[in-house]
C-alpha cells in the first residue's frame, strides 16, 4: 500500500481542508471517507441542503408577504416539495462534486471506506492497511438525543430526516431551541407548518446575548412559530405517522403532552469517534466523548492529531475549517494559529442572527468596563426598502480603549455584515476605526457603521 505524509479520517469541513492544505504544503495526502460522497454533514445533510431549505422557503415567504406590496400582483406561488427537495439534492450534489475536483486537482487519495487506526503509523480502510506518518482524525459528530425517545427519522427526526421528509407535516414539535431547531423550524413554519418549539431553558438559543435572543424570540413569534419555556422533554411515544411528546414545566413540575406529525430532536450533537481503533490507541478523551488535543491539535499519541467537531469548541464548519489549515501547516513544520477569540457563529433564519467574541453577559461576568453602541436597521434605507428592518447591530467595546470587544447582529444578511467585525477585532481596532471607515450608501453596512458611530459620539441616522 501507498506511504502517505499524511492521512485525513473524514472529508468533511475540516478533513477537506485540512487535506487539500496539507497537499498545498507539498505533503502526500490522503483522505478517507466512508460516505458515498464527499463533504460531510455540512456538504451532506447540514449546513448546504439547509441553507437550500431556507432560500427555497424564504422566497414563498416574500412572495406571499411582500410582492403585492412592492405592485408585483398574482397568484401566489405554490409548493412542490418533491421538487424542492430536488433542488437541495442538486445543490448538494454540485458542492460534493466541487470537493472532488478540488482533491483531483491536489492530488489528493479518497481512500473509499471508514477508517480505523489498528496501530500508530497506520490507517485501516476495509482490507487495506495504509502507512501515514501523520494521521489527522476530523471524524465530526452526531445528533445526540435525549433518553426515552427513539428516532426513527421519520416521525421522530434528527436534522437529518428533517432535511427529506415525505411531505410537509401539519404540527412539528421541534425539542430545543437552539440553531438547527429554529433553523429548521423556520423552513417548515413558511411552508404552512404549525410550529411549536420546546426548549429546556428559559431563553431560546442559549450563550447568544440576552437582548439579541429577546428580540430573535419576538420575531420568530411574528413569524408564526410558538414556544414553550422551561420546559424539560420527558418521552415521546411514536406511531407510524404520529408521535406524543410528554414533557414537564419546571417552575410547577407540572406534566403535559403535545401531538404532532413530526418531531424533531435538536438538542446538540456528540462528537463522533466510533470504530476508529483510539481507545486501545490509549487516546486520551474528555468526559464529554471529544479527543483531547494540545493547542496544536495533537493529541497525547506522537502523530496522531484531531481537528473540527470531535475535539473542544464549538460545532461549527469554519472552526473546523481553520483548525485544518492551521493543523497541516504545523505538520508541514509551519506555525498554525487559529484565533478563537474571533469565531463567527451565524443563524440563517430571516432576519439572520450573527455574533463575534463576547456577549454582555460575559462581559459583565468578567467585570470589564464596556460600552454599547447600538443601531436599529429602522434608521438603514437600504433595509426599509426590502421589509428587512426588523433588529438591530449592537457592537461592545472597551470603555477605556474603546478596543473592539464583541458584535452581536440581528438582521438582514447579519451573516455576511459580521465579517467586517471579525476583521477589525483581528486587527485589534477600535469602534472609532470602524466608524471612520467609509462605508458606501445605500447598504445594510451602514448600519454596523452606525453602531460603532454610537459608541462614540452618536450615531448619525438614529
Ligand atoms: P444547540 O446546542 O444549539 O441547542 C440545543 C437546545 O436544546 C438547547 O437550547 C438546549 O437547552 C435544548 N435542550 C436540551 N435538552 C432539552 C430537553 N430535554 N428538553 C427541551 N430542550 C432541551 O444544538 P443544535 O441546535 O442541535 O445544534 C447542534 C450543533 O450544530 C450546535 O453546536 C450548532 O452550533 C451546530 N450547528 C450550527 C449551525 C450554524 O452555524 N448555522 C447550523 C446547524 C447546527
Amino acid at each position: 500500500m501507498a506511504q502517505y505524509d499524511v492521512i485525513v479520517i473524514g472529508s468533511g469541513p475540516g478533513g477537506y481542508v485540512a487535506a487539500i492544505r496539507c497537499a498545498q504544503l507539498g505533503l502526500k495526502t490522503a483522505c478517507v471517507e466512508g460516505r458515498e460522497t464527499l463533504g460531510g454533514t455540512c456538504l451532506n445533510i447540514g449546513c448546504i441542503p439547509s441553507k437550500a431549505l431556507l432560500h427555497a422557503s424564504h422566497q414563498l415567504h416574500e412572495a406571499e408577504h411582500n410582492f403585492a406590496k412592492m405592485g408585483l400582483k398574482g397568484k401566489s406561488p405554490s409548493v412542490d416539495w418533491k421538487q424542492m427537495l430536488a433542488y437541495k439534492d442538486d445543490v448538494i450534489g454540485q458542492n460534493t462534486k466541487g470537493i472532488e475536483f478540488l482533491f483531483k486537482k491536489n492530488k489528493i487519495d479518497w481512500l473509499k471506506g471508514w477508517g480505523s487506526i489498528p496501530e500508530v503509523g497506520k490507517v485501516k480502510v476495509g482490507d487495506d492497511v495504509h502507512d501515514a506518518k501523520n494521521i489527522i482524525v476530523a471524524s465530526g459528530s452526531e445528533p445526540s438525543s435525549l433518553p426515552g425517545i427513539e428516532i426513527d427519522e421519520k416521525v421522530v427526526v434528527t436534522s437529518t430526516g428533517a432535511l427529506e421528509l415525505g411531505k410537509i407535516p401539519k404540527k412539528m414539535i421541534v425539542i430545543g431551541a437552539g440553531v438547527i431547531g429554529l433553523e429548521l423550524g423556520s423552513v417548515y413554519s413558511r411552508l404552512g407548518t404549525e410550529v411549536e418549539v420546546i426548549e429546556f431553558l428559559d431563553t431560546i438559543t442559549p450563550g447568544m446575548d440576552g437582548e439579541v435572543a429577546k428580540s430573535f424570540q419576538k420575531i420568530l413569534i411574528k413569524q408564526g412559530l410558538k414556544f414553550t419555556l422551561g420546559a424539560a422533554v420527558q418521552k415521546v411515544d411514536a406511531s407510524k405517522t404520529k408521535a406524543k411528546v410528554t414533557y414537564k414545566l419546571r417552575k410547577d413540575d407540572s406534566e403535559h403532552e403535545m401531538d404532532a406529525d413530526v418531531v424533531l430532536v435538536s438538542t446538540g450533537r456528540r462528537p463522533y469517534t466510533d470504530g476508529l481503533g483510539l481507545d486501545a490507541l490509549g487516546i486520551e478523551m474528555s468526559e464529554r466523548g471529544q479527543i483531547k488535543t494540545n493547542d496544536q491539535w495533537q493529541t497525547n499519541v506522537k502523530g496522531i492529531y484531531a481537528i473540527g467537531d470531535c475535539i473542544d469548541g464549538p460545532m461549527l464548519a469554519h472552526k473546523a475549517e481553520d483548525e485544518g489549515m492551521a493543523c497541516a501547516e504545523v505538520i508541514a513544520g509551519k506555525h498554525g494559529h487559529v484565533n478563537y477569540g474571533v469565531i463567527p457563529g451565524v443563524i440563517y433564519t430571516h432576519p439572520e442572527v450573527a455574533n463575534v467574541g463576547m456577549t454582555e453577559e460575559q462581559l459583565k461576568e468578567a467585570g470589564r468596563n464596556y460600552k454599547v453602541g447600538k443601531f436599529s436597521f429602522m434608521g438603514n434605507g437600504r433595509a426599509k426598502a426590502n421589509f428587512a428592518a426588523d433588529g438591530f447591530v449592537k457592537i461592545l467595546a472597551d470603555k477605556d480603549t474603546d478596543r473592539i470587544l464583541g458584535a452581536h447582529i440581528i438582521g438582514p444578511m447579519a451573516g455576511d455584515l459580521i465579517h467586517e467585525v471579525c476583521v477589525a477585532m483581528e486587527f485589534g481596532a477600535s469602534a472609532e476605526d470602524l466608524a471612520l471607515t467609509c462605508h458606501a450608501h445605500p447598504t445594510y453596512s451602514e448600519a454596523v457603521r452606525e453602531a460603532a458611530l454610537a459608541c462614540g459620539d452618536g450615531a448619525i441616522h438614529m
